[in-house]
C-alpha cells in the first residue's frame, strides 16, 4: 500500500503506477530533497513540533539514504511514485514510526516546489560557470588573432572589412547578456516556498524563516497558493537557455560557413570534427551542426513548459509533474554544448590570408569613399549617390576602384581630390574606425583587455 493508502481499498493497477510515476526521472532531485528535509526537521524540532532526538535520527537516516543512493544500494520502485515518497518510505523503514514525523507540516506540493528551486539554483551556478568559460575561449581566440581582417557581412553579402576579433567579441557580448538573464532568473527563484503546505499553509506553529536561513534563501514566499502553483522561474530559465542556444546556433552557422570550401576562413581541429562514411575527403563541422540542431530541442522544452502551465487553475495540479523532463533535458543539453564548444573555439585555426583576400575587394571600401567626401564637405546623400554612380561606372567599364586615376574618379565625382584615391586597403579602412564600439584595432584591443579583466577568476560578476 502506498504512503497515501489510508482512504484506498485496493492497490494501484500496474499500468496506472507506470503512468503516474516520476521517480524514473525525478530521482535526480534526491540530494536537494534530502537537504530540504534536513532543514525542515531541524526547524520542526526547534519549534517543539517533533522531539530533538527524532530530528537527529531523521537527519542521520537521511544522510544514510543519500549514501545508499550514491553507492547504488537503493531500490527504486514505481509503486512509490516519486523521489519524495522513496526517501520518506526508506526513512520509515529505517526508523519506524518516528521516521514518519518528517512530513509534519509539509505536503509534496511545497516539498517539490522547494526541491526544484534548490536544484535549479545549483544548475544555474554551474551553467553560469560554463558560459564564462565559453566567453574566455572566445576572448582568447580573439586575442591571438587580433590582426586578422575579414569581410563583415550584412544580408550575407560582403559589407565592410572588420577585425575577426571584433566578430568574435560580438558573441562575448551575447553570452554576457545570457549570464545576466541567468542571474535575473536565479534572483526570482531564490525564494523559500516550504511551509505553504498543500495550498493553505499549516495549523502547526512552524518557523519558516528558520528554514529559509538554513537553506540560504534571502526571502520566503508570501502567498502559499502562488508558491505551490508557480513555475515561472522554470519558464524563465528555459527562456534564458533558449536565447543562449539561439546565440550558439548563430555562431554555429557562422563557423559552418567559415569552414566551407567557399569561405575557408577557419579550420577546426581534427578532434572536433568527424568524417563521412562515404566521402574520404570530408571533414565536417559536426559540433557546430549538432549544437545548431540541439537549439530546436531547447526551444521545444520551453514550449512544452509554457503550454503545460497555461491551462492550469490554481493551485497545484498533477500536470506539473511534467515540468521536470523539459527542464532536465534543456539543462543537460546546454551543459553538453558547453562541454564541447569552448575547446572547439579555442583550437580553431584561422586562414588569415584567405580572410584578407576576401576583404580586399575595393568595393567594400565604397563607404569609406563616401565618408571621405563628407569629411571634405559634401552632404552624405549626395556623397552616397556619387559613390554609387562610380561603383556602377567601374562595374560597367571593368575598372578596379582601387586603381583609378583622379580624372577617372572625377567622371562620377567631380569634387574628388587626391585623398579619395588612397582609401582602398582593408587595413586602413579598419584602422580608421577608432570610435568606441568600432572595429579599429585600438578599440578592439581595449575590448579584449576589458573582457580579459572581467572574466579573470577573482572577478565576481
Ligand atoms: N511527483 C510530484 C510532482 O512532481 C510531486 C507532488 C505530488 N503531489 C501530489 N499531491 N500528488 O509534481
Amino acid at each position: 500500500m502506498a504512503l497515501w493508502g489510508g482512504r484506498f481499498s485496493s492497490d494501484m493497477n500496474t499500468k496506472v503506477a507506470e503512468f503516474t510515476e516520476s521517480v524514473s526521472f525525478d530521482k535526480r532531485l534526491y540530494k536537494h530533497d534530502i537537504e530540504g528535509s534536513k532543514a525542515h526537521v531541524t526547524m520542526l524540532a526547534a519549534s517543539g513540533i517533533i522531539p530533538g532526538k527524532t530530528a537527529e535520527d531523521i537527519c542521520a537516516g537521511l544522510d544514510k539514504i543519500k549514501n545508499d543512493i550514491e553507492n547504488g544500494n537503493f531500490e527504486f520502485k514505481i509503486e512509490l511514485e516519486d523521489i519524495h515518497m522513496h526517501i520518506e518510505s526508506a526513512l520509515i523503514d529505517a526508523l519506524g514510526p518516528e521516521g514518519a514525523r518528517v512530513h509534519s507540516a509539509r505536503s509534496r506540493n511545497d516539498q517539490v516546489a522547494l526541491d526544484i528551486r534548490l536544484y535549479l539554483r545549483d544548475e544555474i551556478d554551474s551553467i553560469k560557470e560554463g558560459v564564462k568559460e565559453f566567453q574566455k575561449a572566445l576572448v582568447e581566440q580573439a586575442a591571438s588573432s587580433s590582426d586578422a581582417i575579414m569581410p563583415g557581412f550584412t544580408h550575407l553579402q560582403h559589407a565592410q572589412p572588420v577585425l575577426f576579433a571584433h566578430h568574435l567579441l560580438a558573441y562575448v557580448e551575447m553570452l554576457e547578456r545570457d549570464a545576466g538573464r541567468l542571474d535575473d532568473c536565479r534572483k526570482r527563484l531564490n525564494v523559500m516556498p516550504l511551509g505553504s503546505g498543500a495550498i493553505a499553509g499549516t495549523t502547526l506553529p512552524i518557523d519558516r524563516e528558520k528554514v529559509q536561513e538554513l537553506l540560504g534563501f534571502p526571502e520566503i514566499t508570501r502567498n502559499s497558493m502562488d508558491a505551490v502553483a508557480d513555475r515561472d522561474f522554470a519558464c524563465e530559465l528555459l527562456a534564458a537557455l533558449s536565447i543562449f542556444s539561439m546565440h550558439v546556433s548563430r555562431l554555429s552557422e557562422d563557423i559552418i560557413l567559415w569552414c566551407s570550401q567557399e569561405f575557408s576562413f577557419v579550420e577546426l581541429d581534427d578532434a572536433f570534427c568527424t568524417g563521412s562514411s562515404l566521402m574520404p575527403q570530408k571533414k565536417n563541422p559536426d559540433i557546430a551542426e549538432i549544437s545548431r540542431g540541439k537549439t530546436a530541442r531547447v526551444y521545444g522544452d520551453l514550449m512544452s513548459l509554457l503550454t503545460l502551465c497555461k491551462g492550469l487553475p490554481l493551485t497545484y495540479n498533477r500536470d506539473l509533474q511534467e515540468d521536470k523532463e523539459p527542464l532536465f533535458d534543456a539543462i543537460d543539453t546546454v551543459k553538453m554544448v558547453l562541454a564541447v564548444y569552448p575547446p572547439m573555439v579555442a583550437t580553431m585555426k584561422l586562414n588569415k590570408d584567405k580572410m584578407l583576400r576576401a576583404a580586399e575587394d575595393p568595393f567594400l571600401m565604397a563607404t569609406d569613399l563616401a565618408e571621405k567626401l563628407v569629411e571634405n564637405g559634401m552632404p552624405f546623400r549626395v556623397a552616397h549617390h556619387r559613390t554609387g554612380s562610380l561603383v556602377k561606372w567601374c562595374r560597367e567599364n571593368h575598372k578596379n576602384l582601387a586603381a583609378l586615376s583622379l580624372d577617372e574618379m572625377r567622371i562620377s565625382i567631380p569634387e574628388a581630390e587626391d585623398d579619395c584615391l588612397k582609401l582602398f586597403s582593408p587595413s586602413s579602412s579598419v584602422s580608421k574606425r577608432e570610435i568606441p564600439g568600432g572595429t579599429g584595432p585600438g578599440q578592439v584591443k581595449k575590448q579584449i583587455s576589458f573582457w580579459t579583466a572581467r572574466l579573470s577568476d577573482n572577478k565576481d560578476r
